[in-house]
């Protein structure tokens, strides 16, 4: 089953072809980060009017890469929510219509479930990597920080989420202060590599009592109160705060999956969502956490188009597909999915 995968849910238009049989054939991805990082953050309405613009032709390269046609495509997923309604109107509006007018199935797909999901498409082509069910997943992104429990592909149970801020957001927003620009993540990760571990101590947030959730505002907090202490900063300064706040978020987030797998038993964990892409976070669950830990390669952390073609794979194989008007649903809880029938995804 060939199926055209569409992300636009944020700031990045994401364009995939992936083949049930043969796997991921093509993909290709805009970032709008030039546009928006002139505003410090995503701006919805340049966004939305961006996807337009870049939507044609990322599909047209999508299919001459892989050496395909519009007549090829047996499906087409793409992005439903959660994101910025707009934005996600777009790739919706643009999916939908086009699986209408090949008289072909479309799907829509849940967001953070594709980001979950991730690790998977790599481990179809390295078999031993798969996480055997149930495993655990931490979901790490711009706009969610969760650990859940996939009992089974589709049946996602909640045990931890952020009461406030997501870490995503936090690096963002620390990377404002330090003048770092955007997305932060990147930009914190790289200044960090110059610091100084020993200048400070951040807080690690909600650790000290029991529980899974998390908080990231006292830290974006405590950030501004050491900029502001400091100002004005030298590039050192900028360096030993971006690596004090990037070991506080990255211990936080280890403390948390430590608690989770030993309260659950479970020994795999999958890493997702864009700050699955940091280093930090990566060496020290690999280093300290108990665990047997999977990521999508980096370009796959990201918000990207291959890994909505995935997701929309495994539910149009069990069967399912999108009715024909164009629903999205910028707020849209993962918990509410139906579980995805193990018997036809295989
Ligand atoms: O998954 P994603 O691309 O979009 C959402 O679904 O939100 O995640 C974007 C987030 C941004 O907040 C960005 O700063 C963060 O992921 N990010 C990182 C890194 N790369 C991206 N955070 C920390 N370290 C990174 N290397
Ligand atoms: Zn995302």
């Amino acid at each position: 089953m060939l199926v055209l995968g569409i992300e636009t849910s944020c700031d990045e238009t994401g364009l995939a072809l992936y083949d049930s049989q043969a796997g991921l054939l093509s993909e290709a991805l805009y970032s709008q980060v030039d546009l928006h990082a002139q505003y410090g953050g995503v701006v919805p309405e340049l966004a939305s009017r961006d996807h337009i613009r870049k939507i044609t032709p990322l599909t047209q390269r999508v299919l001459e890469d892989a050496g395909r046609t519009l007549s090829d495509l047996d499906a087409v997923a793409y992005t439903a929510g959660p994101g910025l309604m707009g934005a996600l109107l777009v790739g919706a509006t643009f999916g939908r219509t086009l699986a209408w007018a090949l008289d072909i199935r479309a799907i829509e797909v849940h967001h953070m479930e594709a980001h979950l999901l991730a690790p998977l498409l790599n481990a179809d082509v390295n078999a031993d990597a798969a996480p055997e069910l149930p495993f655990l997943a931490l979901l790490v992104s711009g706009g969610h920080t969760q650990l859940v429990k996939v009992a089974d592909l589709g049946s996602y149970e909640l045990l931890g989420e952020s009461v406030d801020d997501a870490a995503g957001e936090a690096f963002d927003k620390a990377a404002k202060m330090l003048a770092l620009g955007y997305p932060g993540g990147p930009r914190i990760a790289e200044a960090a590599r110059r610091g100084n571990a020993a200048r400070f101590r951040f807080p690690r947030p909600m650790t000290d009592r029991p529980g899974l959730d998390f908080s990231f505002s006292g830290l974006k907090t405590y950030t501004l109160n050491t900029v502001n202490e400091h100002a004005p900063l030298t590039e050192q300064d900028i360096a030993d705060i971006a690596l004090a706040f990037e070991q506080a978020v990255v211990d936080t987030l280890f403390i948390k999956c430590r608690r989770a797998v030993e309260a659950s038993g479970l020994s795999d964990l999958v890493l997702a969502g864009g700050v699955s892409a940091n280093q930090s976070l990566r060496q020290k669950l690999e280093l300290d956490l108990d665990a047997n830990l999977h990521y999508a390669p980096l370009a796959l952390c990201t918000d990207n188009g291959a890994m909505i073609a995935y997701a929309g794979a495994l539910r149009l194989l069990a069967g399912e597909q999108a009715e024909l008007a164009v629903n999205t649903r910028p707020r849209w809880p993962m918990f509410e999915l139906p579980p995805i029938s193990p018997a036809t995804a295989a």
